[in-house]
């Protein structure tokens, strides 16, 4: 993984609009210095009362009782919290991939309970980015197929040398033929972490990206992330249970029983598993 910026990377890229601040300074986003894929001011996606109920009677079970969260645009967002605490069905809701039993999801000003099937589908693949555990890429198809299938749906044209940089910078520029099955675990995930980008989303959702990756794949993904948000002010939401990974973000949000119990602002790998074990033992008492 190239040390660069990834906004050198990236010829197409604008320079981050963001002021430089003080080291350790919480970084605020003045308005208007957002990316041109969201709404300036306001937040990339936002939860409004999210309830989500699976099943029925006796099987029935609460994922969501009443989520309210806001994921600021520009920004790196992780969710962490115990197994069965939400979390998926969290990114799932946001991500249009599953309908909440009741309250709003907004993503880049849009109500998505408000869009028909159609344009729901097209908010997906245009405005969406979601990176899954298990990188669901599509077998038949090349890594550079796969990197831009979500513009050959589109019938949209591929900006070359966006394409470029995003190859460049994820260090896949010689497996590109390759199908997924000749790739190793950590170059299937940076195929899927650059279609995720690939159509400059309002926000890119990752659930547990690195989760089944070593240390040195999981870095890189984390770094791919991170570049994205920092030089190119793109906004991720990720769902992670490993505190260093969680730290690379800028803000982390707990959930617990399908609530949210705690946040955190400029998060450090101490902070988080201090965060986690208190919220263990509040949850114990
Ligand atoms: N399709 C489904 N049908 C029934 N119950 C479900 C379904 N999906 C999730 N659940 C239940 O909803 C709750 C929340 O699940 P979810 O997958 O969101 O948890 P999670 O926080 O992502 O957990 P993990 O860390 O293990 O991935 C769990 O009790 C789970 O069993
Ligand atoms: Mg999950």
């Amino acid at each position: 993984m190239p040390n660069a910026p990834l906004r050198d990377a990236l010829p197409g890229a604008r320079p981050s609009q963001l002021p430089d601040s003080p080291p350790g300074a919480p970084r605020t986003l003045p308005p208007g210095a957002l990316s041109a894929a969201t709404h300036p001011g306001l937040p990339a996606a936002s939860a409004r009362g999210l309830t989500k109920v699976y099943g029925r009677g006796e099987t029935e079970v609460d994922a969501l009782r009443g989520v309210d969260a806001d994921f600021a645009a520009g920004e790196f967002s992780a969710i962490m919290g115990p197994s069965g605490s939400g979390k998926s069905t969290l990114m799932h809701c946001l991500a249009g991939l599953d309908t909440p039993t009741s309250g709003q999801v907004i993503v880049g000003g849009q109500d998505l309970g408000k869009l028909n099937a159609r344009a729901l589908t097209r908010m997906r693949r245009d405005r969406i980015g979601f990176v899954f555990q298990a990188y669901n890429l599509v077998p038949t198809l090349t890594a550079l197929e796969n990197i831009t299938l979500p513009l050959d749906l589109a019938r949209r044209p591929v900006d070359r040398d966006w394409l470029d940089g995003i190859v460049r910078t994820l260090g896949l520029g010689d497996r590109l033929k390759h199908r997924p099955s000749e790739l190793s675990g950590g170059q299937a995930q940076r195929v899927a972490c650059a279609r995720a980008v690939i159509t400059r989303p309002a926000v890119v959702f990752a659930d547990e990206p690195t989760g089944n990756l070593d240390s040195v794949a999981s870095h890189q993904v984390l770094e791919f992330l991170r570049a994205s948000v920092t030089d190119l002010n793109q906004s991720v939401v990720m769902v992670t249970h490993d505190a260093a990974a969680a730290s690379h973000g800028d803000r982390v949000l707990f959930l617990a029983d399908g609530k949210v119990v705690g946040h955190l602002v400029k998060p450090t790998r101490d902070s988080v598993l201090d965060t986690l074990r208190d919220l263990a033992v509040q949850g114990a008492a």
